[in-house]
């Protein structure tokens, strides 16, 4: 049998960090659920002292009836934060503090503006400190990629001997190149007593495009768990993609001496769900998961495929949930086939939302011949923004067209709950509608990125509008929208931005 590497999903945690990416509860229960599915061993489910919202989803993530999955809560190696985590994660099955600190001279001197041996002094105090708590304490090593050899041994020997369960040795900055990242996951292995006794991790980021390699030097040289998150995503230039280290191991498992228990036939349904609920697309070109990850185009290359699949593709798409059959739903299914479908997706609701989201649906497949997962994604999604907004569209018109000069006339129902109209011109339709946007809702923020996509195929098809919105303090919200008329898509998607602003400063 071959070493099982524990997959530590973080999806709702690093993840989350992406700029515009952030979620509400309910949106990280329905990415956990797919998590569970997929069958990871660790859900690092968000950062409970960083904000209340926060800490709400450890609890609630926590609470998931019927897994077996460790839930992680992280926290700087400070107190205040590790009480909240073990606070958030007292209901969790099994409950991991992930705590640590800075260990680069870089963090130490210039961020914590500590000396060596006062970092050591509170990585110790923070292990002990959540070992009152729970008896599965990871340690995080800030920056081990750029920190000295030495130090990092006597770092991590000091933890150890504290009682931490787990290593995590982050490539914080993505700096590292895979050889040299191996070498020190060895250094450890072989410096540190009793390292065999405790789980050696590995959290890569993606700054030079390197992290799935980056990870599996890791395992190659030791490490038994990998972090990573579904798509990549994750601070700046993301992280380690689970699907991607998930499937190396698997083409490689005899070289490296290691599996994982990953469900990878849910891996297409996890890209889908997480870049639907973050507005993140995922490149057509992206490993795993890509729209053309197993599409063939040269004629060469068709004709080697259709002889035998192997002669291009290393992986069967079935394999990671690609190209399956969908199931497909018509304004002829009743109730119990959407609620079985949309339980399939993740989403478990109570009989009085069921009986809106049926209502919802019966209308599209009445404008649309099939109803894909795709479409059911966006109509959820759809309802749960409508749901929440502060401001909610009412009507979009707009007439324009050669010579017409583009205008809109937007009606929004505000919070106190009064119908309120503008008609303004722009350059464009969309432009004109988003301007009558800001005159009923008045706010100052910056339209950084506008993109469009198609749900499913075919010209009935939903248009999705994702749109990223700058406010004045520089944050980034995203938004999205869906609808069958793209103009009424990317109205809804720049509203849902402007919520989003709008509830975050409230
Ligand atoms: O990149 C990093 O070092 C982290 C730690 C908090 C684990 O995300
Ligand atoms: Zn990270």
């Amino acid at each position: 049998m071959t070493r099982k590497i524990d997959i530590f999903d973080t999806t709702l945690r690093d993840g989350e960090q992406s700029p515009g990416a952030s979620m509400n509860t309910e949106e990280k229960l329905v990415i956990a659920r797919q998590l569970l599915r997929l069958n990871v061993d660790v859900i690092e489910a968000g950062f409970p002292i960083s904000s209340p919202g926060d800490f709400e989803s450890v609890r609630k993530i926590s609470q998931l009836a019927g897994y077996d999955a460790t839930v992680a809560a992280l926290t700087r190696a400070v107190e205040k934060d590790i009480v909240s985590a073990a606070d958030a994660l007292k209901f969790a099955k099994r409950p991991r503090i992930h705590t640590g600190i800075g260990v680069s001279e870089s963090h130490m001197r210039d961020k914590l503006r500590l000396t060596p041996d006062e970092a050591i002094e509170r990585a110790v105090a923070a292990v002990k400190c959540a070992k009152s708590y729970v008896d599965d304490v990871q340690f995080y090593a800030e920056d081990a990629g750029r920190s000295d050899y030495d130090f990092l041994v006597r770092m991590i020997q000091a933890v150890v001997d504290a009682g931490a369960t787990v290593v995590n040795i982050p490539d914080t900055t993505g700096y590292s190149l895979p050889d040299e990242f191996g070498r020190r996951i060895k250094y450890l292995v072989d410096n540190v007593q009793g390292i065999d006794d405790v789980t050696i991790a590995v959290h890569c980021h993606n700054d030079l495009g390197m992290a799935t390699a980056l990870a599996m030097a890791g395992v190659a040289n030791g490490a038994r768990q990998i972090e990573c998150t579904i798509n990549g995503l994750g601070e700046r230039a993301g992280n380690t993609a689970m699907e991607e280290v998930v499937m190396a191991i698997r083409m490689h498992e005899r070289e490296l001496d290691a599996h994982t228990d990953i469900n990878t036939r849910e891996f297409t349904k996890a890209s889908r769900l997480v870049s639907t609920i973050t507005g993140m697309n995922v490149q057509a070109n992206k490993a795993i998961v890509g729209a053309n990850a197993f599409a063939h185009s040269s004629g060469i290359h068709q004709d080697g495929v259709l002889k035998k699949r192997d002669t291009y593709e290393i992986i069967d798409p079935a394999d990671v949930g690609a190209g399956e059959s969908q199931i497909v739903l018509t304004a002829r299914s009743g109730h119990a086939a959407l609620k079985h479908r949309l339980e399939e997706l993740g989403y478990e609701f109570n009989a009085e939302k069921l009986d809106e989201l049926y209502e919802a649906f019966l209308n599209l497949a009445d404008k649309k011949k099939e109803v894909y997962d795709e479409d059911l994604e966006s109509l959820v999604n759809e309802r749960d923004r409508e749901e929440t907004a502060l401001y909610s569209l009412e009507a979009v018109q707009v007439s324009c067209g050669f010579p017409l000069k583009p205008t809109a006339t937007v009606t929004i129902k505000d919070p106190q709950g009064a119908s309120v109209t503008q008609c303004v011109w722009g350059t464009g339709p969309v432009d004109a509608a988003y301007k009558a946007v800001d005159a009923i809702v008045g706010l100052d923020a910056d339209l950084s990125e506008f993109s469009v996509q198609s749900v499913t195929r075919g010209i009935d098809a939903l248009g999705e509008v994702t749109v990223r919105v700058k406010a004045v303090n520089g944050e980034v919200y995203t938004g999205r929208g869906a609808d069958g008329d793209i103009i009424v898509s990317a109205t809804k998607a720049y509203l849902n931005a402007l919520n989003r602003l709008l509830s975050k400063s409230l």
